[in-house]
């Protein structure tokens, strides 16, 4: 039998997950769980790199993440594991801090943008070199796929850098070339209408969220600028409320238009229904949810069988790589006595 490719992606564990990683990167992540052999880690050690002072809420916000990842349809047979739990992952980001200069740390336009929107001025190391302990997740299970949001791409790309790196320092071909894969919406905008989907804006829809919360946040949204009162004509292409008709209800939209463009619609009405589509598209996912985040050994229990699967992959890994890197000391090992 054929073996299965292998996935990896994950999260940091900053809060509950939203439309936006829906739509960006955990849909892919559905869809694909059955052709794949899928590694899902949160990366609590990462979110350390712009949340350090957060770090007390790192156990719940894992569990809260867990919830979202079984909520929204990933089996439990899939390997969930904590990025802390599993010490080989620290390990061959040492051996990859080798392998890559600080003016190419310093280039990755996403450690930038991050570093502006949390207002960084005195970068840590860590956070500067996330992308290489991003490259030891993905590399240590040797991951075929790398289903991600678009801004998540100039890691990958550091992580094949790596790979070419490793295999050629070393001579030997540990490594394979892992290939990204962004969703069908790479960005979503949030409620904001101006940004990126994103917890730290408030301008997100979680599947924690109630309805009701949902409803108020779709209230808020903009419209369409260029209509002033209800009995103008719409703009459709130009309202970013329709923008979400057509990612979260496309069937709707021919009709929403109709009645957008000859005023029969207004923008209130308009968004109120958005709001019970969106509302009936998360009811399943919300369901499921909630049904596992009250059962909360059983969510542990997940992630313990699945970090317990994670260590032993990576320590085939990095037994590969110690090998390749002429730092294994077998001498030592027999010294030991075990
Ligand atoms: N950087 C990702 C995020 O911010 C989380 C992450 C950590 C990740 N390690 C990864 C994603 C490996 C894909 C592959 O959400």
């Amino acid at each position: 039998m054929q073996h299965k490719k292998r996935i990896l992606t994950g999260d940091r564990p900053t809060g509950q997950l939203h439309l936006g990683h829906y739509v960006g990167t955990l849909k892919n992540r559905v869809r694909l769980q059955d052709d794949y052999d899928c590694f899902f880690i949160i990366a609590d050690l990462q979110m350390l790199t712009d949340h350090l002072e957060e770090y007390a809420s790192i156990e719940g916000n894992v569990f809260e993440v867990m919830c979202d990842y079984l909520g929204v349809g990933l089996r439990p047979e899939n390997t969930f594991f904590v990025q802390s739990q599993v010490p080989e992952l620290a390990e061959l980001t040492m051996y990859f801090s080798f392998l890559v200069t600080l003016a190419r740390l310093q280039r990755n336009p996403t450690v930038k943008d991050e570093a502006k929107t949390y207002g960084v001025t005195s970068m840590s190391y860590g956070f500067l070199g996330y992308p290489v302990s991003q490259a030891a997740d993905i590399l240590a299970f040797k991951a075929d796929l790398i289903p991600i949001g678009q801004d998540q791409l100039p890691h990958v790309e550091q992580t094949r850098e790596i790979v070419r790196s490793f295999n050629r320092i070393f001579d030997k071909e540990v490594f394979v070339l892992p290939q990204p894969l962004v969703g069908e919406v790479p960005i979503l905008v949030g409620t904001d209408g101006d940004n990126k989907m994103s917890k730290s804006l408030d301008n997100f829809i979680a599947f924690a969220h109630s309805p009701q919360e949902t409803e108020r946040r779709i209230l808020n949204m903009v419209t369409d600028h260029k209509r002033a009162y209800r009995k103008d004509p719409g703009h459709p292409d130009e309202c970013f409320t329709f923008r979400y008709w057509s990612i979260f209800s496309p069937s709707d939209t021919p009709l929403v238009c109709r009645e957008c463009e000859s005023a029969t619609r207004g923008c209130k009405e308009c968004k109120t229904q958005l709001a019970i589509k969106l509302n009936d598209y998360l009811v399943e996912i919300r369901e499921r949810r909630q049904q596992y985040a009250s059962q909360p050994d059983l969510v542990w229990d997940i992630l313990a069988t699945g970090t317990r699967r994670a260590r032993v992959v990576a320590a085939e890994t990095l037994a590969e790589v110690r090998e390749a890197m002429k730092i294994s000391f077998p001498q030592l090992l027999m010294k030991g006595g075990k």
